[in-house]
């Protein structure tokens, strides 16, 4: 008999030494500063997070939840997986209605949840365990560039990413994330996005700029993580938060701005850097979709749109699609 929780951990030491070096020394000492956003999501980091899901003014995380109680046993139906795979699963609070709907049917028999942060892959795993007796948990923990191929196979698959993730890689590496998650599946495994969709600026800005500013403390978390990682000497309240919508590239971006000429320094990468007054280095971008362009990134992938579920108001979807 295999035990109920297993859990693999593929990101050892080196791993953070290598990575976060080599995005730092890349993404800092450019002309235009940039981190990749996976970098936010340590304990405090994950915990914020679900706060903002929490937020008024954060619409993304209801409206997913409501097309997922509304389709859940469609999905269900439709994929026929007894094997749910989900990428960056965070505390996997809307995957319950899934695995409620897979449970009803007597189909599901192995939940996989995927996240490059240990903590609250661990502690919403033991959660799960208990609400859902029978249910096997695979967890792995890693990166979405490195690891996806540590996934396990087997067995009928329905593999989701929600909460808009996959907006929050620019459009070559979006491509090279649907590639590798495509090439993992088999011929008639089925694929759940989620993605949150172009609407008024107004209401995109407001939910990346709560007024309660957790948002900015998540945002100014990864400052945090450079300091305790690298040695670095970051000063949190010499930075402020910064959302803006991008009409061209329809996306969020999401910034910090130097609030004055500043020099920090990185003891671990013997690295100086310095900020202007007014400089901004990015942290993150939050892509906001249209069915078009969705169905066509999926279907550059070998990936068939089978389905597209919106909320009422029309502000999220969620696509299903099948590998070809
Ligand atoms: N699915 C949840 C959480 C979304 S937040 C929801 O819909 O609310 C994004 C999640 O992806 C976080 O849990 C974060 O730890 C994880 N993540 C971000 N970048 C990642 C990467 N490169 N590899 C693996 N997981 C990643
Ligand atoms: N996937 C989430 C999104 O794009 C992540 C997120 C929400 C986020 N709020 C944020 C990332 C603020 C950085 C800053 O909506």
């Amino acid at each position: 008999m295999t035990d109920a929780l297993r859990i693999d951990n593929h990101l050892d030491a080196d791993y953070f030494e290598r990575t976060l070096r080599s995005d730092v020394l890349n993404g800092l000492t450019a002309e235009f500063k940039e981190l990749p956003p996976k970098w936010f999501y340590d304990d405090l980091g994950s915990e914020l997070f679900d706060e903002i899901t929490r937020l008024e003014e954060y619409y993304p995380t209801e409206a997913e939840r409501s097309i997922l109680r509304a389709r859940a046993a469609d999905v269900a139906r439709l994929s026929e997986a007894d094997t749910l795979v989900e990428l960056g699963s965070g505390t996997a609070d809307k995957t319950r209605v899934l695995l409620d709907a897979m449970t009803a049917t007597g189909q599901l028999r192995r939940f996989v949840p995927f996240d490059v942060s240990e903590g609250i892959l661990r502690s919403s795993s033991e959660q799960l365990l208990d609400e859902y007796p029978g249910l096997q948990i695979h967890g792995v923990v890693g990166d979405f560039e490195e690891h996806l191929d540590q996934i396990p196979t087997g067995g009928r698959r329905v593999t989701a990413l929600l909460g808009g993730t996959v907006g929050n890689f620019g459009p070559r590496e979006r491509k090279g994330l649907l590639t590798d998650i495509a090439r993992g599946m088999q011929s008639g495994d089925m694929f759940l996005l989620g993605t949150d969709l172009v609407k008024e600026e107004g209401r995109l800005v407001a939910a990346y700029d709560d007024a309660r500013g957790i948002t900015a403390a998540f945002n100014k978390n990864v400052l945090r993580v450079l300091n305790r990682r690298l040695g670095g000497d970051f000063d949190l309240d010499g930075f402020e938060h910064v959302a803006r919508f991008d009409h061209d590239d329809e996306w969020m971006d999401l910034r910090l701005r130097s609030l004055r000429d500043q020099d920090v320094h990185l003891t671990e990468l013997d690295l100086d850097l310095h900020f202007a007054a007014g400089e901004e280095m990015r942290t993150e971008i939050s892509a906001k979709f249209r069915r078009s362009g969705v169905e066509a990134e999926l279907a550059a992938v070998g990936l068939d749109l089978i389905e597209w579920w919106t909320d009422e108001r029309g502000d999220y979807a969620l696509s299903l699609s099948r590998v070809r």
